[in-house]
């Protein structure tokens, strides 16, 4: 299975690295793109750089229009963008192409692919519902990065693993992060 991963300046970015980590575990191939803002994100909240991420998989530059990731062609099977800023949400809600992320998000919307966006933002206005219900009539899911206390989370990298958990499940992937509800308990299996 081939997944684009488009990470944009919403906070969050720790969403990116886990998901790409347990992706590559799972021996998904990779394609990586990541907006100004996103960059700055990561290294000020994770302290990490694009650099970090090429251990995961092949990073793309985000203005590079010419990439292959920017061609209907281009065969890759989903797409998530996390965590999505309301800014990416709005350009590509609205039909806007102008990096890579956002025409590689809408080959996706075009060619029927699954497209999973992790939203971060809260509150929300009227504008971000609106153009959230605009991707979800266009074909795509919105995943918001909001985390289940169920798990009766310790440590935060537990939280972080159950809403990976449930991109992955949304990617069709079999995988034992974040256990599961088994009907009036939790099961950490
Ligand atoms: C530290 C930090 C945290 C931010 N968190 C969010 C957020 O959670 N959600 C959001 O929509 N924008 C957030 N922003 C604002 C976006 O980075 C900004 O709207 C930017 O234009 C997004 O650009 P991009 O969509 O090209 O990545 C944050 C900015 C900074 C500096």
């Amino acid at each position: 299975m081939r997944v684009v991963v488009g990470i944009t300046g919403a906070s969050g970015a720790v969403y990116a690295c886990a998901l790409l980590g347990a992706l590559h575990n799972l021996n998904v191939e990779l394609e990586i793109a990541v907006s100004e803002m996103g960059r700055r994100v990561l290294s000020y909240e994770c302290s990490a750089g694009l650099d970090d991420l090429a251990q995961w998989g092949e990073v793309h530059d985000n203005s590079d229009l010419f990439s292959v990731l920017a061609s209907g062609s281009a065969k890759f099977d989903a797409m998530v963008i996390v965590p999505c800023s309301a800014n990416t949400l709005s350009a590509l809600a609205n039909g806007l192409g102008g990096s890579l992320i956002l025409r590689a998000a809408s080959v996706a919307l075009k060619e029927r692919r699954n497209l999973i966006v992790v939203m971060r933002e809260t509150p929300l206005n009227l504008i971000i519902v609106e153009n959230m219900a605009k991707l979800i009539k266009a074909g795509a899911l919105i995943l918001p990065a909001s985390p289940g206390f169920y798990t009766r989370p310790a440590a935060v990298w537990q939280l972080v693993g159950g809403v990976v958990g449930r991109i992955i499940d949304n990617l069709g992937i079999e995988h034992a992060l974040g256990g599961r509800w088994a009907g009036g308990e939790y099961d950490e299996s």
